[in-house]
């Protein structure tokens, strides 16, 4: 069984896509591997290719306030990227450069089996949500298969759109009240998944209909 070390190690080395010529380093995502909660953003910038880590320039230090904002603390979240390495000047991830990038992520996302994945920005939203609009759906939560997933604005949007930081405020602080509504309902525990699955489909399917948690 592949660990996350050995994803983390096959990204370092990965040369899959032309991302990999200019990256310094490639950022493969970081959190404990038990994290119940993952957050998708979109690809590495300026500071995130110095120091291989995930999400520690300016839209960092804002999705640490908005983590606060949800009662969670960056270390006990996973946090990686639609794309490992960053995509010269920031520019939009490539549908190639995606593509050929899916699988790490795939496999992270079947390791550490989230309970909750949100989505930051449009691209980590597109692989849930296919395409649809951020301004229609972003902090709504829909269920997919044993999943919840709620889409984001990305933090760096709100640097240069004002508007948009009330916005991500309000949609952290209702992510912070879907935890606690999915935690009192005993669906996050630190039992293996196999043992409580069926509870949370039966739980869901009698009474909490995912209509009732999402604005879908
Ligand atoms: N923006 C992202 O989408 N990801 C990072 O890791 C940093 C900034
Ligand atoms: Fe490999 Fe992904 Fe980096 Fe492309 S972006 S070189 S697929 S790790």
């Amino acid at each position: 069984m592949k660990d996350l070390s050995e994803i983390a190690l096959q990204v370092s080395n990965c040369s899959i896509c032309s991302l990999h010529k200019s990256r310094i380093k490639s950022v493969p995502g970081e959190g404990p591997s038990t994290a119940r909660i993952m957050f998708i953003g979109e690809g590495p910038g300026f500071h995130e290719n110095q120091q291989g880590r995930p999400f520690v320039g300016q839209a960092g230090k804002f999705l640490e306030e908005l983590l606060a904002r949800a009662g969670l603390k960056r270390e006990e979240v996973f946090i990686t990227n639609v794309v490992k390495c960053r995509p010269p000047g920031n520019r939009d991830p490539q549908p190639d450069e995606l593509e050929a990038c899916a699988d790490y992520l795939n496999r992270q996302i079947e390791l550490i089996n989230p309970k909750i994945i949100v989505t930051l920005g449009r691209f980590s939203m597109a692989k849930f949500f296919g395409q649809v609009k951020i301004s229609q759906i972003h902090g709504g939560m829909k269920k997919i298969d044993e999943r919840y997933v709620v889409a984001m604005y990305h933090p760096a949007a709100a640097l240069h759109q004002p508007a948009l930081k009330n916005t991500l405020l309000e949609d952290f602080s209702k992510l912070q009240g879907f935890i606690k509504k999915i935690n009192s309902e005993n669906l996050i525990k630190e039992t293996p998944m196999n043992n409580y699955k069926s509870t949370v489909n039966d739980k869901l399917d009698d009474e909490e209909k995912p209509t009732q948690l999402s604005l879908f």
